[in-house]
């Protein structure tokens, strides 16, 4: 089958040559079903996170051994499953989440994973792209920060994968929400989503800017801060906050991780939450089940709807109107989170070939 391998650790947006640290494999061994529990998906998409990107960097939390397939989201119909699987069956439509073995045709895994089936009338692909981003964003709004109808919700890279979702989530839940994002595409997007206010980055500081808005609204400051970027934005963002808020921490976008000074969430009577979504798999399975069935059964209702700005196949791009060197489509995938080109989500789609903007 076809599979995207990391050979080594290294920037995975460069053109095709020795130094790449993604390779695509086009005999790579189809997995076996492992034991009776075992299920085989086909896979019809698989999201590309920016955990992905920091992985083959190799700068994220959680290190695989080389060489390895980056896997993260994914949706998909069963293929087969093992002898004692109850629960699913061979063409199933389903969603899940993977740590590896993702960027690939199949992938086996246990029936107790799977339980995520995609209801009808859901599209399979924007099924793929839901687990991680919404799956973060929901159980940091709704459980977490236990976001209230009313509140100022204040959102960082509004227009990324976790950003839109807590955009999406943060009005359903009833809040005032502001966006923050750079450049007008993103801001026209957001704006066409109904959000309260958008900060546009490029144009000026958000202190002044939100201070601004929350003037015409009367209203005092922001009740919840969701921080997927970290550095000098969290600083500024910490100016805006309200007596009593909630601290969302995400990630560091940015690549810098903010300090949060003690004595002024003392004073201030802050609470700052860590949040790390795939944890929870592991030390409250049941939540992460029960947030991510909501979640489906939003996306079924239209409740929210997924943004999916890029999508790609496994397939080599020969020629770029701006380079002489070969790409492989999944170096144009991770170029376009390197660059801070998606609005929403990324796919790669393997077994296509696709690529460029999703009429989704
Ligand atoms: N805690 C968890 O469980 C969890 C789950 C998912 C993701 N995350 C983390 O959340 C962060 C964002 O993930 P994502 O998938 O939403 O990524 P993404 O789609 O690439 O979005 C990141 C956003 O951050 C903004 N940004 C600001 N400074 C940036 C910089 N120097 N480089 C790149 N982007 C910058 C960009 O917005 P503008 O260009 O508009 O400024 C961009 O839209 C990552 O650190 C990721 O690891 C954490």
């Amino acid at each position: 089958m076809e599979a995207l391998l990391c050979t080594k650790l290294g920037d995975p947006t460069v053109a095709i040559s020795d130094s790449s640290p993604i390779v695509v494999s086009r005999s790579h061994p189809v997995p076996a079903i492992a034991s009776p529990t075992s299920v085989r998906v086909r896979i019809a998409a698989t999201s590309l996170n920016y955990a992905n990107y920091l992985q083959i960097l190799g700068r994220y939390q959680e290190k695989l051994p080389l060489p390895f397939v980056p896997g993260s989201d994914y949706s998909g119909v069963v293929e087969s499953v093992g002898s004692a699987v109850s629960t699913v069956k061979i063409g199933d439509k389903v969603c899940s989440l993977a740590t590896s073995d993702s960027f690939c045709e199949f992938i086996v895994t246990d029936e107790k994973e799977l339980r995520f089936l995609v209801p009808d009338g859901c599209d399979l692909v924007a099924a793929g792209a839901l687990p991680v981003a919404y799956g973060t964003s929901h159980l940091a709004l709704v459980h977490r920060a236990q976001l209230k109808p009313g509140q100022v919700l204040l959102v960082l890279g509004a227009a990324g994968g976790v950003g839109l979702s807590a955009v999406q989530i943060g009005k359903v839940c009833g809040a005032i929400v502001i966006a923050v994002a750079r450049g007008d595409e993103k801001v026209r997007f957001l704006q066409s989503l109904g959000v309260d206010y958008v900060v546009d980055l490029s144009k000026g500081n958000i202190i002044e800017s939100v201070k601004n808005f929350l003037k015409t609204r009367n209203l005092k400051g922001v009740d919840v801060l969701y921080d997927p970027v970290g550095g000098k934005l969290t600083k500024e963002s910490m100016k805006l906050l309200n007596w009593g808020a909630n601290i969302l921490i995400i990630g560091f976008a940015s690549g810098e991780i903010p300090v949060i000074p003690a004595n002024i969430a003392l004073v201030k009577n802050w609470t700052v939450h860590g949040l790390y979504w795939g944890s929870y798999k592991l030390h409250n399975p049941q939540l992460l089940r029960d947030s991510l069935m909501e979640l489906l059964s939003w996306l079924s209702n239209g409740t929210i709807s997924i943004h999916i700005s890029h999508s790609y196949s496994l397939q080599e791009v020969h020629t770029l109107s701006t380079h002489s060197s070969t790409f492989l489509q999944a170096n144009l995938a991770f170029g376009d989170i390197k660059d801070r080109k998606v609005i929403g989500k990324v796919m790669v789609i393997p077994g296509s070939s696709s690529v460029g903007r999703s009429k989704l």
